[in-house]
């Protein structure tokens, strides 16, 4: 469980970036931090890893303040996965980037064998263990990352705008290894994200940030009835949602939609 109280912060002479912040995320939860650019998402996220501590208020993970500890405290807890993947690289092949935490850890070889093998099996990325990390597809070494941070056994994995910049059908694998390991192995994940679309389909509930503000707190479903508020925190439902909040039908795929509508219609379309 990770949870922030009346969480205030600053950068450094800044003025304040996130405003008096709580929320709670359960154990096993699949959560989108949503909110346009500069709202504040990343800031929040380092302050759930330890990176930086609140200027008022308190994180908690598992109902222990972290204000005292640093992200090497709590790599067995939270996984993060950085907003650009390139940062990450620094070992020759992706099983010794995957294998670089659990050797920090001073874990056995064999230990550190199986936890790396499992960590590329749930990311797919199993036959690429002896390429060089560099060489990889820009949607592989999204999957990569999150392999790097599965490798330490994290209970929360947090996870930083991964979707951004690939293709339709990356972001669906991508996307679809983070629902097993929620389902299969419990992990709670918080995917920050502008992607409406991601959010809708593989999250239930949604925070979403504006300016430092926490200004929705629910199911992810609720943001798609039509809420005018939403472009008021810069966020754009996809023309699908758009279109089916207009016609009050819930679709999604552009084929269910022309079908519930003509349904609708009584069949004359
Ligand atoms: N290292 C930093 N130093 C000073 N200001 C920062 C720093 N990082 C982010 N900010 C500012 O904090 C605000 C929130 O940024 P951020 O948390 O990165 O938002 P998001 O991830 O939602 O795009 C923005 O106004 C941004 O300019
Ligand atoms: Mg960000």
């Amino acid at each position: 469980m990770i949870e922030a109280e009346a969480v205030n912060y600053a950068y450094r002479r800044g003025e304040p970036v996130l405003n008096d912040i709580s929320c709670k995320i359960e154990d096993g939860e699949f959560v989108a931090l949503l909110g346009h650019n500069g709202s504040g998402k990343t800031t929040l996220s380092r302050l759930f890893m330890a990176l930086v501590h609140p200027r008022s208020g308190c994180v908690r993970i598992d109902g222990d303040d972290i204000a005292k500890l640093e992200p090497a405290d709590l790599a067995d807890k939270v996984g993060y996965v950085f907003q650009n993947p390139d940062l990450q690289i620094l070992e020759e092949t992706v099983f010794d980037e995957v294998a670089y935490g659990p050797r920090c850890k001073k874990l056995l070889e064999g230990q550190v064998q199986k936890q790396v093998e499992q960590a590329l099996a749930t990311t797919g990325m199993t036959e690429f263990a002896q390429a060089y990390p560099r060489t990889l597809s820009f949607g592989q070494k999204r999957r990569l990352g999150v392999a790097v941070a599965l490798a330490l056994n994290p209970r929360i994995l947090i996870l930083d705008e991964i979707t951004n910049g690939q293709d339709k059908l990356e972001k669906q694998k991508i996307m679809e290894y983070l629902q097993n390991i929620n389902a299969q192995q419990n992990i709670t994940i918080i995917l920050i994200t502008h992607d409406m679309d991601i959010a809708r389909m593989y999250t239930q509930r949604s925070i979403v940030l504006n300016n430092g503000n926490k200004v929705f707190d629910g199911a992810t479903q609720e943001l798609y009835s039509g809420r005018e508020d939403l472009q008021e925190w810069g966020l754009h439902l996809p023309v699908l949602a758009r279109l089916s909040s207009e016609f009050q039908v819930q679709a999604l795929s552009p084929a269910e939609f022309c079908r519930q509508i003509t349904v609708k219609a009584g069949g004359t379309l």
